[in-house]
């Protein structure tokens, strides 16, 4: 079996004596586009929060590429590859969609070029930044926005501007909670046509929570299931998605 390039074991978050995430193991293969699913309230959000830094947990490990990052904080995962795309600060409407892409250049070190035109790296990374910049555009396929401000996208363009920014930054594996949230079903099928894309000629890793499993389920490799804090299935979509256990448990709470 290929190493895991996330790996959780024995995870268990509390709140309070609730235990939202229950003793929860699961690897993640690289080269997949892997989706977790469940109903409200078993646990997604929750799991990745733990995962990407963002909340401490009670018990368990996290490894990413075989190293503990247990007790990592949320900016040293960023710097080994792990981002969360909200994590990256949010957009700057003000601010053109190329210009939103460089600012996130480098996101890891806390300083953007674009705010310390002093350095003496300056002129390098500028023209480093900007040929970043051009192919995220045009591997999203959005360079004619690339001079629109950002206040003027849509909903599934902004979608599309998280994760060429998350692009930015030196991602192997990219963490999003909802990546097509809100969007039309078209739009959905685009931004899952361009992650699978990213994996499949880049290597980029994706761990997705998403609701819209017609969608995404034609675009998943992977699909872990959870239920009460708890994995209740993993395996192929057409697999997890037959599962009787997974099927009872989207139907008890509607
Ligand atoms: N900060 C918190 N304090 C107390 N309870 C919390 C907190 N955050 C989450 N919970 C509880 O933990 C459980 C899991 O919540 P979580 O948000 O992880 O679920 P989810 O699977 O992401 O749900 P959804 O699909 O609705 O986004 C829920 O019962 C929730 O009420
Ligand atoms: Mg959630």
């Amino acid at each position: 079996m290929p190493k895991p390039v996330l790996s959780v074991r024995n995870l268990t978050k509390k709140f309070g004596e609730f235990k939202a995430v229950n003793d929860l193991s699961m690897d993640i293969e690289k080269g997949k586009v892997t989706l977790l699913i469940g109903p409200n309230g078993s646990g997604k959000t929750t799991l990745l929060n733990c995962i990407t830094g963002l909340l401490d947990f009670d018990e368990g490990e996290v490894y990413f590429h075989g190293e503990n990052v247990t007790k990592a904080k949320t900016h040293e995962l960023v710097e080994k590859g792990m981002v969360r795309t909200f994590q990256i600060s949010s957009p700057f409407t003000r601010l053109t969609v190329l210009e939103n892409l460089l600012v996130s250049y480098g996101d890891n070190s806390g300083e953007s070029f674009v705010w310390s035109p002093w350095s003496k790296k300056w002129i390098g990374e500028e023209r480093d930044a900007m040929e970043k910049a051009y192919r995220v555009l045009d591997l999203l396929e959005v360079t004619e926005l690339a001079y629109d401000p950002a206040y003027t996208l849509s909903g599934g363009q902004l979608k599309l501007l998280e994760i060429g920014r998350a692009l930015m930054t030196d991602a192997r594996m990219i963490l999003t909670d909802e990546p097509a949230g809100s969007v039309s079903v078209p739009l959905a099928e685009k931004i899952f046509t361009h992650i699978t894309d990213l994996s499949r000629k880049e290597g980029l890793d994706f761990f997705l929570i998403e609701h819209r499993l017609d969608v995404a389920s034609q675009f998943t490799d992977h699909v872990v299931a959870m239920d009460r804090g708890s994995v209740i299935a993993q395996g192929p979509p057409e697999e997890v998605f037959e599962n009787l256990r997974v099927i009872e448990s989207y139907l008890k709470v509607k």
